[in-house]
C-alpha cells in the first residue's frame, strides 16, 4: 500500500472496527432477543436467513481477534457494546453482559490498543420493539438507562464514546426502505425513527456528561449524492436525497435544525413538539465519526411518490456489494464536515472498507482490489488533512468477516478472513500490506 504514518500528521491513529451483532455471537451469555433476530427469522429479509447467534464466536474468542489487531500494528480498536446482551429485556441489567464487556476493556488495554466504544450498532432489544421501538420516543430515554449502567461499568477507560453508529440507516433504511429491522416502509414511521434516534443521541449525550465523560460523540455515514444529469429535475432530487441522507443528522446534531429539502416531505408525519427537542440533540460534542463507503446516482422519478427519485447503476467500478468505488466522497464529506458543521473538532474515518468475493488459496487469500481501495481511500484523508479537515484516525471496516445484516455471511468486509464452517481466521493479503505500510519509516 502506497502511504506510511510518515503522510499523517503525529498521532493519527489507525484501527479496524466491529459490531457487537456483527461479530460476538449473540446467543451466548444471557443476552436477549433484538430486533434483528426477529427481522432475520422472516423469509425474505436475511441472504439465506442467517442470523448473528454464532457470528465470528468472537464472544469467546476476543483474545485472539485482539491479539490479531495488535499484530497489524493497529493502535486503536473501534467496538460496538449490545445493549441487548447489557439489558436482555430493555431495563432489568444483566451481569454477564456487562462482565463481558469488562474484561474485553481489559483485554483491549492489556494489548496498549485504544478503545472506541459506539453505544448503539443496531441491536434494539425485542421487548423495546414491541412498544414501537424507534417510532416511540420512550426508546429514546430508555437507551439513556442503558448507556448510563455500561458506562458505569467501562467509561472511564474508553478513548472514546459514540452514542449511534449510522442513524440514517436506523431510520431511513430501515422504516422507509425496509432494508433493515425492523423491516417497515412507511413515511410517518421514519419521520418519527429520524427524529427518536437523534433524540437517544442527545439523551445519551446528557446522561455520559453527568457521569463526567469526555471524548463523546456520534458515527454518521454519508454516501455523495450525484445527480444522474443536470436537469432541474435530476439536481433537485439528488439535492433532496443530500439532505435525507447526509444532512439530518449532521444538522440536527451540530445545529439544532433540519434541512428543509427533507423537511419538505417529513414534517406532517413529524412526532408533535420535535422543534423542543433540538437542543438536547444539538448540546456539545467532542469528535465526529464519519463512516463512508460509496456514491448513489439519482434520479428524479415522476412516478415515485416523495422524494419522487430512483437509483441509477453507475459507470465506477464496483465492490462485491454493487457499491461504487469513489475515493473522492470521502474528501468530500471529510472537508465538508469541517467547513460546513464542526470546524475544528476532531474528526475521525470510523469506517471505509469494501466487501470482496474472497477465496482461501492454498491457505492464502489474495485481495489486491481491497488494498488498492483501502490505498485510494487513505490518500483521500490525507489530502482531506491538507484542505484542512481536522482527521486524526481511520478505521478500516472490518478486522474480520462477519454478519453483515441483510446480505448474511455472503458479503466479505473483514482483512481477516473468517471460515464460518470452522471459524477459523486468515489474515488476508491485504492485512499483511497494511501492516508493512503501517511499520514503514
Ligand atoms: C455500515 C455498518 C457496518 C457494516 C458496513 C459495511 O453501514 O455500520 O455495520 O455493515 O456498513
Amino acid at each position: 500500500m502506497d502511504f506510511s504514518r510518515a503522510d499523517f500528521p503525529d498521532g493519527f491513529l489507525f484501527g479496524a472496527a466491529t459490531a457487537a451483532y456483527q461479530i460476538e455471537g449473540h446467543g451466548f451469555g444471557g443476552a436477549g432477543s433484538t430486533h434483528w433476530d426477529t427481522f432475520a427469522a422472516t423469509p425474505g429479509n436475511v441472504v439465506r436467513a442467517e442470523n448473528g447467534s454464532l457470528a465470528c464466536d468472537h464472544y469467546h474468542r476476543y483474545e485472539t481477534d485482539l491479539d490479531l489487531l495488535k499484530d497489524a500494528g493497529l493502535d486503536a480498536y473501534r467496538f460496538s457494546t449490545s445493549w441487548a446482551r447489557v439489558m436482555p429485556d430493555g431495563k432489568t441489567v444483566n451481569p454477564e453482559g456487562l462482565d463481558f464487556y469488562d474484561r474485553l476493556t481489559d483485554a483491549i488495554l492489556a494489548r496498549g490498543l485504544q478503545p472506541f466504544q459506539t453505544l448503539y450498532h443496531w441491536e434494539l432489544p425485542s421487548a423495546l420493539a414491541d412498544q414501537g421501538g424507534w417510532m416511540n420516543r420512550d426508546t429514546a430515554l430508555r437507551f439513556g438507562d442503558y448507556v448510563e449502567a455500561i458506562t458505569d461499568k467501562i467509561g472511564s477507560r474508553m478513548a472514546s464514546i459514540a452514542t449511534i453508529n449510522e442513524p440514517w440507516c436506523v431510520s431511513y433504511l430501515s422504516h422507509f426502505l425496509g432494508h433493515h429491522a425492523p423491516g417497515l416502509r412507511d413515511i410517518r414511521a421514519t419521520a418519527r425513527a429520524m427524529h427518536h434516534i437523534n433524540l437517544a443521541h442527545g439523551e445519551a449525550m446528557t446522561r455520559l456528561r453527568a457521569q463526567g465523560m469526555k471524548n463523546c460523540g456520534i458515527v454518521l455515514n454519508f454516501e455523495y449524492a450525484q445527480a444522474a444529469s443536470n436537469s432541474a429535475d435530476d439536481l433537485a432530487a439528488a439535492a433532496t436525497q443530500d439532505a435525507l441522507y447526509n444532512k439530518w443528522f449532521i444538522q440536527g446534531v451540530t445545529q439544532g435544525s433540519y434541512p428543509k429539502e427533507a423537511l419538505s416531505g417529513l414534517e406532517p408525519h413529524m412526532p408533535a413538539n420535535w422543534q423542543d427537542d433540538m437542543t438536547t440533540i444539538s448540546q456539545p460534542i467532542d469528535f465526529l465519526g464519519v463512516n463512508y463507503y460509496t456514491r448513489n446516482i439519482i434520479a428524479h422519478d415522476p412516478t415515485a411518490a416523495w422524494p419522487h427519485q430512483k437509483s441509477i447503476v453507475g459507470p465506477l467500478d464496483k465492490t462485491q456489494m454493487g457499491w461504487e468505488i469513489y475515493p473522492q466522497g470521502l474528501h468530500h464529506f471529510l472537508t465538508r464536515a469541517a467547513r460546513d458543521y464542526v470546524g475544528d473538532l476532531p474528526i475521525f474515518v470510523s469506517e471505509n472498507g469494501m466487501a470482496w468475493d474472497d477465496h482461501v488459496e492454498n491457505g492464502a487469500i489474495h485481495d489486491p482490489a481491497r488494498q488498492q481501495f483501502i490505498t485510494d481511500h487513505m490518500n483521500a484523508t490525507k489530502d482531506a488533512i491538507a484542505d484542512g479537515a481536522n482527521v486524526q484516525g481511520f478505521f478500516y471496516w472490518s478486522l474480520l468477516d462477519n454478519f453483515e445484516w441483510a446480505f448474511g455471511y455472503e458479503k466479505r468486509f473483514g482483512m481477516v478472513h473468517v471460515d464460518f464452517e470452522t471459524l477459523q481466521r486468515t489474515p488476508k493479503t491485504s492485512y499483511y500490506a497494511l501492516k508493512s505500510a503501517l511499520s514503514r519509516v
